[in-house]
């Protein structure tokens, strides 16, 4: 069984990360989004709904599942038997730090990590950016799922 796991922070889902969790599905036996829970980090949605949102967005492919972590990616991937780290590179400037990170998991654990070239249409696309925008009032409609807009868009109205 091949098994990736697909880190981030999910703060929220977005098209972008979609595409890439359903490319590595493609890919491999199974696929592990491992959502990165660290306390100490400011977010707009906690855990357990970024959890619950992933949980919707991947849906539609079976070999996908849901998890979380608090510590080290490689620990992670060590204790479910995941042999590939798969990341996204949108552009040449996320290149550098992600190489330093594959680098350093290799050196920690042995791990691969695989890139996959974001689809050009999301090339822009940080879930950072989303919230960003959101909070302005501007359309990010094509960016996320409609269920994540609502949460979204219910969360920043709390907030303002
Ligand atoms: O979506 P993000 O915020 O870019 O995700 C970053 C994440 C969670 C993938 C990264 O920060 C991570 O792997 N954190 C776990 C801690 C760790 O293993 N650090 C060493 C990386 S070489």
């Amino acid at each position: 069984m091949r098994r990736a796991a697909c880190p981030g922070s999910f703060d929220p889902v977005t098209n972008g990360h979609i595409d890439i969790i359903s490319r590595a599905s493609a890919l491999f036996d199974e696929v592990v989004v491992a959502v990165g829970v660290n306390a100490s980090k400011r977010r707009l949605f906690s855990a357990e709904e970024r959890i619950d949102m992933l949980t919707r967005a991947c849906a539609p492919y079976p070999n996908v599942r849901i998890d979380s972590f608090d510590g080290l990616l490689t620990d992670f991937c060590t204790d479910r038997d995941v042999q590939a780290i798969v990341k996204g590179l949108r552009a040449v400037s996320d290149f550098d730090y992600e190489l330093q990170m594959a680098q350093m998991n290799s050196s920690l654990s042995g791990i691969e990590t695989v890139f996959v070239p974001t689809s050009p249409e999301y090339s822009f696309l940080a879930s950072s950016l989303v919230k960003e925008v959101a909070t302005y009032g501007g359309d990010v409609s094509g960016l996320v799922p409609g269920f994540v807009l609502e949460r979204l868009t219910s969360r920043l109205a709390e907030r303002a």
